[in-house]
């Protein structure tokens, strides 16, 4: 049966206390509502809706995909009134109802749901809540067929301690769901079109509504100030956790560990505490990373070692390959197998040849380091001249002593050697030693200044 997904957030978030739309809030770096479009996508729906109205201009922008079909609701009247928005659009067998504030919902979780809705049925997601308040109730009758949702505000005594509350998210079927909506009234307590009332209309058609329920209350846990999105936050860092941990990953401490995008993993990987992974992240069987790492958009290839309060953006390390403490990969740092980047190394664009070394303090971009190529300490690749990039090339075996500036554009060939504090503006050949810099002069006899006496 054909699906299409409504997904409501024009709401404003009024508790965010934000200038940026509630929606648009991140849990684990990407916007509550792109989680919620990823899950729709999963389900593969000939259409996605999505219903905005606070922020709207930032939400499109932020969010514009070819799949994506934004609607506007410009005063917002109530759930009904939302879905009755996307209502013309809609052309499928079956429609889901989804929330932008509320982005943990398993796929899983709503393939189920959706299995129970068709022509003649509705499918709703509740949840048990020890504490219901402020959530409509799910009225059933004595034989325990589901008859009506109350909301808490038009409640009565008797419908308050229900305990099973509606979660927002239901199914139905889409031929009915026009005329159900068109139907909808805001004599209410809070003068809303009510989403939720379309259940007692399928009932009075004769349609049977089904139930389904989350595996886990959390999955349909909103986002209404700035508490509940940590709490979000940290519900979603501790499944990550946990999946990677089932795939073979050691944390050293799981409640001191984020990811912030797609990370796989290979077996037998140590991660210890306070790293933050982001982007797209491969990690290899083996590879070691030290406390107070930033990875995001690298590869670590089998064995790699990053050390403590490295940062990594963009960056490779090949097998066997080790960087830091307090390494800084830009994006287009590669380095070989083997290879070695120490303390307080900056690379950018710099590719690094197999088991070649810059063990402490330099700066290397836009250059190309040959195989077993050793750059001293203090070594700095001058690849801009205030107004364009130029680059640096080594062969195999180079060895650049320290305080050496190489100044772009240059070459130097298999088994160059730079003095240490040369300044090389000229190729060096190769197995040839390079010394740009003044001569020592020793002068005898000379006298330190003393403090003149006032
Ligand atoms: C709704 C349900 C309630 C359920 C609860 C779960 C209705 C009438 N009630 O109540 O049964 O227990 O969710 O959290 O549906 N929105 C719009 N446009 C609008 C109104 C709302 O886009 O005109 C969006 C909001 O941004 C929000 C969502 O819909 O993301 C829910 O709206 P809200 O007003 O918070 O509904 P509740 O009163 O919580
Ligand atoms: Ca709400």
């Amino acid at each position: 049966m054909s699906l299409e997904v409504v997904i409501l957030a024009a709401g404003q978030g009024t508790r965010m206390r934000s200038a940026l739309p509630k929606v648009l809030h991140p849990v684990a770096g990407k916007p509550m509502l792109g989680h919620v479009i990823d899950s729709a996508r999963q389900l593969q729906p000939q259409g996605i809706h999505v219903v905005i109205g606070h922020g709207a201009d930032a939400v499109r922008e932020r969010l514009a995909a070819e799949d994506l079909d934004f609607v506007m609701q410009r005063e917002q009247l109530g759930t009904g009134h939302a879905v009755a928005q996307a209502a013309p659009a809609l052309s499928a067998e079956r429609v889901l109802i989804l929330y932008g504030d509320v982005p943990l919902i398993e796929v899983g979780t709503l393939q189920r749901l959706l299995q129970k809705v068709d022509d003649q049925h509705l499918a709703l997601l509740t949840v048990e809540l020890g504490d219901p308040t402020g959530y409509g109730r799910i009225v059933r009758d004595a034989a325990g067929a589901v008859r009506a949702i109350v909301e808490h505000k038009d409640a009565t005594p008797e419908q308050r301690a229900i305990k099973e509350g509606n979660t927002g998210i239901l199914a139905v079927p889409g031929k009915r769901l026009g005329g159900w909506l068109s139907r909808l009234s805001n004599s209410n307590v809070q003068g809303e079109y009510y989403l939720t009332d379309v259940v007692a209309m399928a009932v009075a058609d004769g349609l049977t509504v089904a139930t389904e329920q989350p595996l886990d209350a959390m999955e349909v846990q909103g986002a209404n100030d700035r508490i509940q999105l940590a709490e979000l936050e940290r519900h979603y860092q501790q499944r990550a956790a946990r999946r990677l941990m089932a795939e073979g990953v050691t944390l050293r401490d799981p409640a001191r560990f984020d990811v912030r995008g797609d990370v796989s993993v290979g077996r037998d990987v140590l991660i210890d505490i306070n790293v933050i992974l982001e982007g797209r992240v491969l990690i290899e069987e083996g590879v070691e990373i030290g406390p107070n790492c930033v990875i995001r958009n690298s590869t670590l290839r089998k064995g790699a070692i990053v050390k403590a309060n490295s940062h990594l953006d963009g960056a490779e390390l090949g097998e066997g390959a080790d960087c830091g403490p307090f390494a800084r990969l830009r994006p287009g740092s590669v380095l070989g197998a083997k290879a070695h980047v120490g303390n307080f190394v900056e690379l950018k664009n710099a590719v690094m040849g197999e088991g070649a070394k810059a063990g402490h303090l330099s700066y290397l971009g836009d250059a190309e380091i040959g195989a077993r190529s050793n750059i001293g300490a203090g070594t700095i690749t001058c690849n801009y001249d205030g107004a364009n990039k130029s680059h640096t090339r080594m062969g195999e075996d180079v060895f650049i002593g320290s305080n050496s500036a190489l100044v772009a554009p240059v070459s130097l060939g298999d088994g160059a050697t730079t003095g240490a504090g040369s300044v090389v503006t000229q190729d060096v050949p190769a197995n040839t030693l390079a010394v740009g810099r003044a001569k020592q002069r020793n002068i005898e006899g000379w006298k330190r200044p003393v403090k003149v006496k006032k």
